[in-house]
């Protein structure tokens, strides 16, 4: 009888180590690739490219392929319990690091029936990571952009974006990332929020940037990045000009719009209750969303409420009625904001929200209860953080205290050492050589 072989893969990015592999697995037996889901990849690395669906058609016409199962989690041992091959085939390159406990653990399941793990020597030159880099530089399409939010969303417990005002910034939330013992941990999208776009243009953040405007912003980002944006839409203007914004953002492959219950001149909601706000009724805000919803032409793209109960000191029963309205007239959904010092009151809404029979994803923006941490907000069921102003907000100060010692000192040499190197910056644009 053939012997059973079996190789789990991310098969994202497919590339000589993989076939490689395949090859020497098949030299064994029938091989079944155990390909990572989503879930499994976003709990190490990034949400791949490409859907299981997609990768699973790549893999079953690889030769030496006879089929293709899920693979669930990281941790191999369920799929080898089930499958019991004789063989596991990986490369040498999980002996250290992340990977070596799951290394670990393979070889013991495997003992229960004598099955054997073969190494296969790394394939050199070649890596996903400089792959992904490639992919960067040739971008992405609407589509693709636009749907990878919903499949985050599914993906992971927690999302987390970044505020965006211009390129620099999306650049910047694009590549930044650390290392840690769990796995690579990177931002997974963009915030285009309005307070920081109108500011990095001189505005106040009251509408008076129009969508023209912010749509510049948005282009020059979306030329240079591949992450998924979420677009902060203010009050949405008024439910006709409301659906061309919606098809707009649609056309540039934007994810998502959340727009905020308020009526009037909107003012930041940050200021709170100093300043004079008149939060929408719910029958015109859900038509609002009714109508964006009519608007729109894909499925992938979302309409998030914004519910400024709790800014505007109303409590969190206000809020509940809120969300549970604007989930009926459409809603993909929610987006609940304070202004408090701690997360008691978002927790409370959090907690009410949660039992809802038809929740809908939430969001929270932690800028001023901002000692509380991600996994704190996913354990209250958060689905999406937002930071959303601290790029701008970390690069005005470190500008302006340059401006200062040259005029000062009469010169740059004395803040030179707080500066990016002349040559980091000519290096940190590719093809600025
Ligand atoms: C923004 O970033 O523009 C927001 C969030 O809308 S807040 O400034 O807190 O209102
Ligand atoms: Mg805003």
């Amino acid at each position: 009888m053939r012997k059973s072989v079996y190789v789990a893969m991310s098969a994202d990015l497919i590339h000589p180590g993989h076939t490689n592999i395949i090859k020497r697995a098949a030299e064994l037996g029938d091989v079944t690739i155990g390909l990572l889901t989503d879930k499994a990849i976003a709990s190490y690395k990034r949400v791949p490219f490409m859907a299981w669906e997609q990768r699973a058609e790549v893999v079953e016409s690889l030769k030496g392929v006879v089929r293709v199962v899920p693979q669930h989690t990281l941790d191999y041992v369920p799929n080898l319990r089930e499958y019991k091959p004789d063989y596991v085939v990986h490369g040498d390159d999980w002996q250290t690091g992340v990977q070596a406990k799951t290394r670990q653990a393979v070889i013991d399941v495997l003992a229960e029936w004598d099955g054997e793990l073969l190494e296969v020597p790394y394939t050199r030159g070649i890596s996903s990571t400089k792959l992904q880099g490639a992919i960067r530089e040739i971008g992405t399409t609407p589509d693709i952009r636009r749907a990878s939010l919903r499949r985050m969303l599914h993906a992971k417990p927690i999302l987390r974006f970044l505020d965006l005002h211009n390129a620099l910034s999306g650049l910047i939330t694009e590549k930044a990332g650390i290392d840690t013992p769990t796995g690579r941990k990177e931002f997974d999208g963009m915030w285009a929020s309005s307070l920081t776009d109108a500011t990095s243009k001189g505005k106040p953040d009251t509408e008076a940037v129009d969508t023209t405007g912010r749509v510049n912003t948005l282009n020059e980002v979306l030329e240079v990045t591949t992450k998924p944006i979420i677009y902060d839409g203010d009050t949405g203007g008024k439910p006709e000009h409301f659906q061309f914004t919606v098809r707009t953002l649609e056309r540039l492959g934007i994810s998502a719009i959340i727009i905020e219950d308020k009526a009037g001149l909107k003012k930041n909601s940050l200021f709170g209750t100093d300043v004079d706000q008149t939060q929408d009724s719910i029958e015109a805000f859900s038509d609002k969303i009714r109508m964006g919803k009519m608007a729109q032409q894909t499925d992938d793209f979302m309409i998030i409420a914004r519910l400024e109960s709790l800014i505007l000191g109303k409590g969190v029963d206000h809020a509940m009625e809120r969300a549970e309205a604007f989930i009926e007239a459409g809603a993909d959904g929610i987006m609940i904001h304070s202004r408090e010092k701690t997360p008691d009151e978002v927790f409370e809404f959090c907690a009410r929200y949660n039992r809802l029979e038809r929740r809908k994803p939430l969001v929270a923006v932690p800028s001023s209860y901002n000692k509380v941490t991600e996994e704190e907000l996913a354990a209250n069921g958060v689905n999406v953080v937002i930071y959303a102003n601290q790029l701008l907000r970390s690069a005005y100060p470190a500008m302006m205290e340059t401006a200062l010692s040259i005029l000062e000192h009469s010169r740059s040499a004395e803040c030179d050492s707080r500066m990016m190197p002349i040559k980091q910056i000519l290096e940190l644009i590719p093809g600025t050589k």
